[in-house]
Protein backbone atom coordinates (compact mmCIF):
# COMPACT_ATOMS: atom_id res chain seq x y z
CA UNK A 1 0.00 0.00 0.00
CA UNK A 2 0.88 3.31 -0.63
CA UNK A 3 0.26 7.13 0.72
CA UNK A 4 -1.33 9.15 -1.81
CA UNK A 5 0.34 12.20 -2.89
CA UNK A 6 -2.25 14.58 -3.31
CA UNK A 7 -2.43 15.40 0.70
CA UNK A 8 -5.23 13.07 0.87
CA UNK A 9 -4.44 9.81 4.02
CA UNK A 10 -6.97 7.26 1.84
CA UNK A 11 -4.44 4.80 1.33
CA UNK A 12 -3.84 3.84 -2.49
CA UNK A 13 -3.65 0.28 -3.67
CA UNK A 14 -0.51 -0.85 -5.90
CA UNK A 15 -2.18 -3.20 -8.19
CA UNK A 16 0.61 -4.14 -10.30
CA UNK A 17 -1.40 -3.82 -13.75
CA UNK A 18 -0.21 0.19 -14.01
CA UNK A 19 3.14 1.03 -16.22
CA UNK A 20 5.55 2.75 -14.89
CA UNK A 21 6.85 5.58 -17.29
CA UNK A 22 9.72 3.46 -18.18
CA UNK A 23 8.25 0.56 -18.56
CA UNK A 24 5.97 1.09 -21.75
CA UNK A 25 4.88 -2.58 -22.77
CA UNK A 26 1.72 -4.08 -20.88
CA UNK A 27 0.07 -7.11 -22.46
CA UNK A 28 1.84 -6.22 -25.75
CA UNK A 29 -0.51 -2.79 -25.50
CA UNK A 30 2.26 0.02 -26.16
CA UNK A 31 2.49 3.81 -25.16
CA UNK A 32 2.93 6.30 -22.09
CA UNK A 33 -0.30 6.50 -19.91
CA UNK A 34 -2.35 8.56 -17.25
CA UNK A 35 -0.56 7.01 -14.30
CA UNK A 36 -3.26 6.40 -11.86
CA UNK A 37 -0.99 5.45 -8.91
CA UNK A 38 0.13 8.86 -8.94
CA UNK A 39 -1.79 12.03 -8.42
CA UNK A 40 -3.50 14.05 -10.82
CA UNK A 41 -1.10 16.75 -10.41
CA UNK A 42 1.95 14.93 -11.01
CA UNK A 43 0.33 13.47 -14.07
CA UNK A 44 -0.43 16.81 -15.32
CA UNK A 45 2.79 18.02 -14.58
CA UNK A 46 4.67 14.68 -16.35
CA UNK A 47 2.92 14.26 -19.50
CA UNK A 48 4.62 12.06 -22.23
CA UNK A 49 7.46 13.64 -23.85
CA UNK A 50 6.23 13.80 -27.23
CA UNK A 51 9.64 14.85 -28.68
CA UNK A 52 11.16 11.47 -27.55
CA UNK A 53 7.99 9.76 -28.64
CA UNK A 54 8.47 10.97 -32.06
CA UNK A 55 12.22 9.88 -32.00
CA UNK A 56 11.04 6.49 -31.27
CA UNK A 57 8.77 6.42 -34.02
CA UNK A 58 11.25 8.10 -36.25
CA UNK A 59 13.62 5.50 -35.84
CA UNK A 60 11.15 2.67 -37.16
CA UNK A 61 10.50 5.12 -40.09
CA UNK A 62 13.82 6.46 -41.96
CA UNK A 63 11.73 8.07 -44.79
CA UNK A 64 10.95 11.09 -42.28
CA UNK A 65 14.08 11.00 -40.41
CA UNK A 66 16.30 11.05 -43.68
CA UNK A 67 14.18 14.15 -45.00
CA UNK A 68 14.43 15.69 -41.93
CA UNK A 69 18.25 14.99 -42.27
CA UNK A 70 18.61 15.82 -45.40
CA UNK A 71 16.80 19.06 -45.75
CA UNK A 72 17.66 20.47 -42.25
CA UNK A 73 13.29 21.05 -41.79
CA UNK A 74 12.19 23.32 -38.96
CA UNK A 75 10.04 21.74 -36.25
CA UNK A 76 7.13 23.47 -37.94
CA UNK A 77 8.23 21.75 -41.79
CA UNK A 78 8.85 18.39 -39.64
CA UNK A 79 5.00 18.53 -38.14
CA UNK A 80 3.86 19.49 -42.28
CA UNK A 81 5.88 16.06 -43.08
CA UNK A 82 3.87 13.99 -40.41
CA UNK A 83 1.06 15.34 -41.26
CA UNK A 84 1.23 14.51 -45.59
CA UNK A 85 2.48 10.74 -43.95
CA UNK A 86 -0.67 10.92 -42.07
CA UNK A 87 -2.09 12.07 -45.13
CA UNK A 88 -1.22 9.70 -47.48
CA UNK A 89 -2.25 6.97 -45.34
CA UNK A 90 -5.66 8.07 -44.83
CA UNK A 91 -9.35 7.95 -47.32
CA UNK A 92 -7.91 8.37 -50.20
CA UNK A 93 -11.05 8.80 -51.49
CA UNK A 94 -11.63 12.01 -49.23
CA UNK A 95 -12.94 11.87 -46.18
CA UNK A 96 -16.63 11.28 -45.84
CA UNK A 97 -16.27 12.45 -42.11
CA UNK A 98 -16.86 15.53 -40.45
CA UNK A 99 -16.75 16.77 -36.91
CA UNK A 100 -20.30 19.27 -36.58
CA UNK A 101 -19.64 20.61 -40.04
CA UNK A 102 -15.90 20.45 -39.79
CA UNK A 103 -14.35 18.05 -42.43
CA UNK A 104 -12.31 15.44 -39.91
CA UNK A 105 -10.26 12.18 -41.40
CA UNK A 106 -12.54 9.51 -38.83
CA UNK A 107 -15.67 9.52 -36.51
CA UNK A 108 -13.20 8.89 -33.77
CA UNK A 109 -12.07 11.30 -31.15
CA UNK A 110 -11.28 11.54 -27.98
CA UNK A 111 -13.74 12.35 -24.79
CA UNK A 112 -13.72 14.71 -21.82
CA UNK A 113 -11.01 13.90 -19.43
CA UNK A 114 -7.64 12.06 -20.84
CA UNK A 115 -6.26 15.33 -22.22
CA UNK A 116 -5.20 17.17 -18.92
CA UNK A 117 -3.82 19.88 -20.98
CA UNK A 118 -2.04 20.86 -24.51
CA UNK A 119 0.82 18.35 -23.57
CA UNK A 120 -1.49 15.26 -23.49
CA UNK A 121 -3.28 16.80 -26.48
CA UNK A 122 -0.43 17.02 -28.77
CA UNK A 123 0.55 13.00 -27.76
CA UNK A 124 -2.69 11.61 -28.26
CA UNK A 125 -2.90 13.60 -31.95
CA UNK A 126 -0.28 12.09 -32.67
CA UNK A 127 -1.82 8.62 -32.45
CA UNK A 128 -4.85 8.41 -34.76
CA UNK A 129 -7.40 10.72 -33.44
CA UNK A 130 -8.73 13.58 -35.31
CA UNK A 131 -11.20 15.70 -32.47
CA UNK A 132 -9.12 16.52 -29.26
CA UNK A 133 -11.14 17.34 -26.34
CA UNK A 134 -9.74 19.18 -23.78
CA UNK A 135 -10.43 18.31 -20.23
CA UNK A 136 -13.18 20.52 -18.59
CA UNK A 137 -11.81 23.65 -17.27
CA UNK A 138 -13.30 26.17 -14.91
CA UNK A 139 -13.32 30.15 -14.31
CA UNK A 140 -11.43 29.99 -11.49
CA UNK A 141 -8.46 27.37 -10.07
CA UNK A 142 -10.02 24.25 -8.63
CA UNK A 143 -7.77 21.15 -7.06
CA UNK A 144 -8.41 17.36 -7.73
CA UNK A 145 -10.34 15.30 -5.05
CA UNK A 146 -7.92 13.04 -3.25
CA UNK A 147 -6.46 9.96 -3.99
CA UNK A 148 -7.53 7.29 -5.44
CA UNK A 149 -9.41 9.29 -8.17
CA UNK A 150 -9.47 6.13 -10.20
CA UNK A 151 -10.89 2.69 -9.40
CA UNK A 152 -11.29 -0.48 -11.43
CA UNK A 153 -14.77 -1.90 -10.91
CA UNK A 154 -15.96 -5.31 -12.11
CA UNK A 155 -17.17 -5.36 -15.87
CA UNK A 156 -20.11 -6.35 -15.25
CA UNK A 157 -22.85 -4.57 -17.98
CA UNK A 158 -24.78 -2.13 -16.38
CA UNK A 159 -28.36 -0.46 -17.07
CA UNK A 160 -28.28 2.69 -15.26
CA UNK A 161 -29.75 2.67 -11.78
CA UNK A 162 -27.72 0.06 -10.25
CA UNK A 163 -27.34 1.13 -6.40
CA UNK A 164 -23.69 0.09 -6.65
CA UNK A 165 -20.77 -1.88 -8.48
CA UNK A 166 -17.85 -3.87 -6.76
CA UNK A 167 -14.65 -3.10 -6.89
CA UNK A 168 -12.00 -5.11 -8.93
CA UNK A 169 -8.33 -6.24 -7.74
CA UNK A 170 -7.20 -5.10 -11.06
CA UNK A 171 -8.39 -2.78 -14.05
CA UNK A 172 -10.30 -4.82 -16.89
CA UNK A 173 -12.13 -2.40 -18.86
CA UNK A 174 -13.97 -0.31 -15.90
CA UNK A 175 -13.32 2.04 -13.01
CA UNK A 176 -15.05 4.43 -10.86
CA UNK A 177 -13.99 8.23 -11.69
CA UNK A 178 -13.27 10.54 -9.09
CA UNK A 179 -11.35 13.89 -10.02
CA UNK A 180 -14.22 16.62 -9.34
CA UNK A 181 -13.32 17.93 -12.24
CA UNK A 182 -10.34 19.93 -11.05
CA UNK A 183 -9.08 23.03 -12.75
CA UNK A 184 -6.09 25.08 -13.28
CA UNK A 185 -6.73 28.99 -13.81
CA UNK A 186 -8.22 30.84 -16.62
CA UNK A 187 -4.54 32.81 -16.71
CA UNK A 188 -3.18 29.12 -16.74
CA UNK A 189 -5.36 26.92 -19.32
CA UNK A 190 -6.12 30.07 -21.91
CA UNK A 191 -2.03 30.38 -23.15
CA UNK A 192 -2.37 26.44 -22.90
CA UNK A 193 -5.80 25.75 -25.00
CA UNK A 194 -3.83 28.65 -27.72
CA UNK A 195 -0.52 26.53 -27.51
CA UNK A 196 -2.11 23.29 -28.28
CA UNK A 197 -4.53 24.76 -31.12
CA UNK A 198 -1.42 26.10 -32.54
CA UNK A 199 0.45 22.66 -32.64
CA UNK A 200 -2.06 19.87 -33.71
CA UNK A 201 -2.30 19.87 -37.08
CA UNK A 202 -4.58 21.82 -38.89
CA UNK A 203 -6.72 19.09 -39.82
CA UNK A 204 -7.08 18.26 -36.61
CA UNK A 205 -10.06 19.48 -34.53
CA UNK A 206 -9.63 21.01 -30.99
CA UNK A 207 -12.69 20.76 -28.61
CA UNK A 208 -12.50 22.10 -25.44
CA UNK A 209 -14.78 21.62 -22.60
CA UNK A 210 -15.89 23.86 -19.69
CA UNK A 211 -18.52 23.90 -16.99
CA UNK A 212 -19.79 26.61 -14.74
CA UNK A 213 -18.56 26.84 -10.93
CA UNK A 214 -21.62 27.46 -8.67
CA UNK A 215 -20.99 29.59 -5.90
CA UNK A 216 -22.86 30.43 -2.76
CA UNK A 217 -26.24 32.94 -3.39
CA UNK A 218 -25.65 32.17 -7.08
CA UNK A 219 -29.13 31.67 -9.33
CA UNK A 220 -29.14 30.00 -12.41
CA UNK A 221 -28.39 33.07 -14.65
CA UNK A 222 -24.77 34.12 -12.97
CA UNK A 223 -23.91 30.10 -13.12
CA UNK A 224 -25.49 31.03 -17.23
CA UNK A 225 -22.81 33.76 -17.50
CA UNK A 226 -20.20 31.73 -15.59
CA UNK A 227 -20.30 28.77 -18.53
CA UNK A 228 -20.49 31.65 -21.06
CA UNK A 229 -17.59 33.18 -19.41
CA UNK A 230 -15.26 30.06 -20.10
CA UNK A 231 -16.60 29.11 -23.34
CA UNK A 232 -15.98 32.75 -24.62
CA UNK A 233 -12.35 32.31 -23.16
CA UNK A 234 -12.06 28.90 -24.88
CA UNK A 235 -13.06 30.02 -27.98
CA UNK A 236 -11.07 33.27 -28.15
CA UNK A 237 -7.79 30.93 -27.14
CA UNK A 238 -8.52 29.50 -30.61
CA UNK A 239 -11.03 25.99 -29.67
CA UNK A 240 -12.80 24.79 -32.63
CA UNK A 241 -15.76 23.84 -30.84
CA UNK A 242 -17.28 24.15 -27.30
CA UNK A 243 -18.51 21.44 -25.06
CA UNK A 244 -20.53 22.32 -22.33
CA UNK A 245 -20.49 19.63 -19.21
CA UNK A 246 -24.11 19.76 -18.11
CA UNK A 247 -23.41 16.32 -16.18
CA UNK A 248 -20.94 15.32 -13.64
CA UNK A 249 -21.93 12.90 -11.69
CA UNK A 250 -19.32 13.20 -9.10
CA UNK A 251 -20.86 16.47 -8.56
CA UNK A 252 -23.67 17.25 -6.31
CA UNK A 253 -24.54 21.09 -7.19
CA UNK A 254 -26.86 21.92 -9.77
CA UNK A 255 -24.11 22.52 -12.46
CA UNK A 256 -23.77 18.54 -12.04
CA UNK A 257 -27.02 17.68 -13.63
CA UNK A 258 -28.13 20.35 -15.71
CA UNK A 259 -29.43 18.13 -18.45
CA UNK A 260 -31.95 16.69 -16.06
CA UNK A 261 -34.02 20.02 -16.80
CA UNK A 262 -34.15 20.72 -20.45
CA UNK A 263 -35.81 24.89 -19.36
CA UNK A 264 -32.55 25.28 -17.30
CA UNK A 265 -30.28 23.56 -20.47
CA UNK A 266 -31.59 26.40 -23.20
CA UNK A 267 -31.04 28.89 -20.82
CA UNK A 268 -27.52 28.27 -20.17
CA UNK A 269 -26.87 26.92 -23.40
CA UNK A 270 -28.27 30.09 -25.22
CA UNK A 271 -26.26 32.30 -22.94
CA UNK A 272 -23.12 30.71 -23.95
CA UNK A 273 -24.27 30.92 -27.88
CA UNK A 274 -25.34 34.35 -27.40
CA UNK A 275 -21.03 34.67 -26.00
CA UNK A 276 -19.04 32.57 -29.01
CA UNK A 277 -21.45 33.21 -31.75
CA UNK A 278 -21.19 30.76 -34.35
CA UNK A 279 -18.53 28.28 -32.76
CA UNK A 280 -19.97 24.95 -32.70
CA UNK A 281 -21.39 23.63 -29.10
CA UNK A 282 -21.47 20.56 -27.51
CA UNK A 283 -23.82 19.85 -24.65
CA UNK A 284 -21.98 16.47 -22.69
CA UNK A 285 -25.66 15.16 -20.77
CA UNK A 286 -25.41 11.93 -18.30
CA UNK A 287 -27.83 9.28 -18.68
CA UNK A 288 -31.48 9.59 -19.54
CA UNK A 289 -33.25 5.92 -19.76
CA UNK A 290 -36.79 8.14 -20.40
CA UNK A 291 -37.67 8.71 -24.44
CA UNK A 292 -39.60 11.76 -23.35
CA UNK A 293 -37.13 13.26 -21.05
CA UNK A 294 -34.84 12.94 -24.16
CA UNK A 295 -37.37 14.56 -26.66
CA UNK A 296 -38.13 17.53 -24.59
CA UNK A 297 -34.26 17.76 -23.98
CA UNK A 298 -34.08 18.04 -27.28
CA UNK A 299 -36.75 20.43 -28.45
CA UNK A 300 -35.23 22.97 -25.89
CA UNK A 301 -31.77 22.28 -27.24
CA UNK A 302 -32.51 22.41 -31.00
CA UNK A 303 -31.84 25.06 -32.70
CA UNK A 304 -29.29 26.20 -29.63
CA UNK A 305 -26.57 23.77 -29.57
CA UNK A 306 -24.70 21.60 -32.79
CA UNK A 307 -24.14 18.65 -30.96
CA UNK A 308 -25.07 16.24 -28.01
CA UNK A 309 -22.82 14.38 -26.30
CA UNK A 310 -23.25 11.42 -24.41
CA UNK A 311 -23.38 9.68 -22.46
CA UNK A 312 -21.03 10.92 -19.65
CA UNK A 313 -20.72 8.20 -17.22
CA UNK A 314 -23.36 5.76 -15.38
CA UNK A 315 -23.52 7.33 -11.45
CA UNK A 316 -23.17 4.20 -8.86
CA UNK A 317 -22.30 4.08 -5.14
CA UNK A 318 -18.58 1.39 -5.08
CA UNK A 319 -18.46 -0.96 -2.84
CA UNK A 320 -15.08 -1.95 -1.19
CA UNK A 321 -13.21 -5.89 -0.99
CA UNK A 322 -15.23 -6.05 2.48
CA UNK A 323 -18.27 -4.39 1.47
CA UNK A 324 -18.04 -0.72 2.92
CA UNK A 325 -18.57 2.04 0.71
CA UNK A 326 -15.57 3.69 -0.87
CA UNK A 327 -15.82 7.72 -1.76
CA UNK A 328 -17.73 8.18 1.63
CA UNK A 329 -20.85 6.86 0.07
CA UNK A 330 -20.96 9.05 -2.68
CA UNK A 331 -21.70 8.45 -6.02
CA UNK A 332 -19.25 8.16 -8.71
CA UNK A 333 -19.28 8.22 -12.40
CA UNK A 334 -18.61 4.27 -13.58
CA UNK A 335 -16.64 4.61 -17.48
CA UNK A 336 -15.23 1.89 -19.45
CA UNK A 337 -16.73 -1.08 -20.60
CA UNK A 338 -19.81 -1.55 -18.34
CA UNK A 339 -21.20 1.57 -19.98
CA UNK A 340 -21.05 0.77 -23.72
CA UNK A 341 -24.41 -0.98 -23.78
CA UNK A 342 -26.30 1.31 -21.96
CA UNK A 343 -24.84 4.26 -23.42
CA UNK A 344 -25.11 2.92 -27.30
CA UNK A 345 -28.77 2.55 -25.93
CA UNK A 346 -29.04 6.22 -24.91
CA UNK A 347 -27.67 7.23 -28.62
CA UNK A 348 -29.99 5.13 -30.56
CA UNK A 349 -33.06 6.67 -28.11
CA UNK A 350 -31.77 10.11 -28.46
CA UNK A 351 -31.77 9.23 -32.17
CA UNK A 352 -35.29 8.66 -32.22
CA UNK A 353 -36.14 12.08 -30.42
CA UNK A 354 -33.68 14.05 -32.74
CA UNK A 355 -35.93 12.70 -35.73
CA UNK A 356 -39.42 13.13 -34.36
CA UNK A 357 -38.46 16.84 -33.28
CA UNK A 358 -36.96 17.11 -36.79
CA UNK A 359 -33.79 18.63 -35.26
CA UNK A 360 -30.56 18.62 -36.95
CA UNK A 361 -28.53 18.26 -33.06
CA UNK A 362 -25.73 15.47 -34.00
CA UNK A 363 -24.93 13.12 -31.33
CA UNK A 364 -21.25 11.80 -30.22
CA UNK A 365 -21.32 8.57 -28.94
CA UNK A 366 -19.31 8.30 -25.82
CA UNK A 367 -19.06 5.13 -23.43
CA UNK A 368 -16.94 1.70 -23.33
CA UNK A 369 -16.00 2.07 -26.93
CA UNK A 370 -12.61 0.03 -27.71
CA UNK A 371 -13.39 -1.89 -30.96
CA UNK A 372 -14.02 -1.37 -34.33
CA UNK A 373 -17.44 -2.93 -34.10
CA UNK A 374 -18.61 -1.05 -31.36
CA UNK A 375 -17.41 2.14 -33.10
CA UNK A 376 -19.90 0.74 -36.07
CA UNK A 377 -22.82 0.15 -33.37
CA UNK A 378 -22.92 3.38 -32.34
CA UNK A 379 -22.58 4.89 -35.75
CA UNK A 380 -25.82 2.56 -36.38
CA UNK A 381 -27.66 3.79 -33.81
CA UNK A 382 -27.27 7.59 -34.68
CA UNK A 383 -23.91 9.16 -34.11
CA UNK A 384 -22.27 11.05 -36.43
CA UNK A 385 -18.55 10.48 -34.22
CA UNK A 386 -17.41 8.11 -31.40
CA UNK A 387 -15.12 9.92 -28.34
CA UNK A 388 -12.86 7.32 -26.43
CA UNK A 389 -11.86 8.00 -22.71
CA UNK A 390 -10.92 4.65 -20.35
CA UNK A 391 -9.68 2.73 -23.49
CA UNK A 392 -6.92 5.33 -24.78
CA UNK A 393 -5.63 5.68 -21.26
CA UNK A 394 -5.20 1.99 -20.52
CA UNK A 395 -4.33 1.17 -24.55
CA UNK A 396 -2.84 4.80 -26.17
CA UNK A 397 -2.46 3.50 -29.46
CA UNK A 398 -5.60 2.17 -29.68
CA UNK A 399 -6.54 4.95 -31.99
CA UNK A 400 -3.81 3.66 -34.46
CA UNK A 401 -5.65 0.15 -34.75
CA UNK A 402 -9.45 1.66 -35.22
CA UNK A 403 -8.67 4.33 -37.67
CA UNK A 404 -6.99 1.89 -39.96
CA UNK A 405 -9.53 -1.21 -39.24
CA UNK A 406 -12.25 1.97 -40.05
CA UNK A 407 -10.66 2.49 -43.23
CA UNK A 408 -9.83 -0.41 -44.66
CA UNK A 409 -13.11 -1.94 -44.16
CA UNK A 410 -14.82 1.28 -45.08
C1 LIG B 1 -10.06 9.95 -16.28
C2 LIG B 1 -11.36 10.52 -16.73
C3 LIG B 1 -11.62 11.86 -16.52
C4 LIG B 1 -12.82 12.41 -16.97
N1 LIG B 1 -13.03 13.76 -16.83
C5 LIG B 1 -14.10 14.33 -17.42
C6 LIG B 1 -14.24 15.74 -17.44
O1 LIG B 1 -13.41 16.49 -16.92
N2 LIG B 1 -15.33 16.25 -18.08
C7 LIG B 1 -16.27 15.47 -18.68
O2 LIG B 1 -17.22 15.99 -19.27
N3 LIG B 1 -16.16 14.12 -18.67
C8 LIG B 1 -15.10 13.53 -18.06
N4 LIG B 1 -14.95 12.18 -18.09
C9 LIG B 1 -15.99 11.34 -18.73
C10 LIG B 1 -15.58 10.97 -20.16
O3 LIG B 1 -15.56 12.11 -20.99
C11 LIG B 1 -16.54 9.94 -20.78
O4 LIG B 1 -17.80 10.51 -20.87
C12 LIG B 1 -16.62 8.67 -19.96
O5 LIG B 1 -15.36 8.27 -19.50
C13 LIG B 1 -17.24 7.52 -20.77
O6 LIG B 1 -16.40 7.13 -21.81
P1 LIG B 1 -15.46 5.82 -21.69
O7 LIG B 1 -16.35 4.70 -21.33
O8 LIG B 1 -14.81 5.69 -23.03
O9 LIG B 1 -14.48 6.10 -20.61
C14 LIG B 1 -13.78 11.60 -17.61
C15 LIG B 1 -13.52 10.24 -17.78
C16 LIG B 1 -12.33 9.69 -17.36
C17 LIG B 1 -12.06 8.22 -17.59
Amino acid sequence: MAKSDSGGSEPIREDGDELSRERCVDNGKAGVRYDRSKSYRWNYDHPPDLANEQNLATQQDLSIEQVLASEQVSSRQSKDLHRQEDVSVTDESGSRWDFLGIPVASPLGIAAGPLLNSAWCLYYGARGFDVLTYKTVRSSARECYAMPNLVPVKDSTMQGGEASVHRSDRMGGSWAVSFGMPSSSPEVWRRDVEFARANLRSDQVLSVSIVGTQQDGWGLSELADDYAQCAFWAAQSGADVIEANFSCPNVTTCDGQLYQNPDQSKLVASEIRRRIGAVPLVIKIGFQPDFQSATELIRSLDNVVDGLSMTNSLASRVTDFDGSFLFGGEHRGICGDAIFQASRDQVSRFSKAVAEVGSSIKLIGVGGIRTTEQVRSYLSAGASACHLATSIMTDPEIGFRLSSSLRTSA
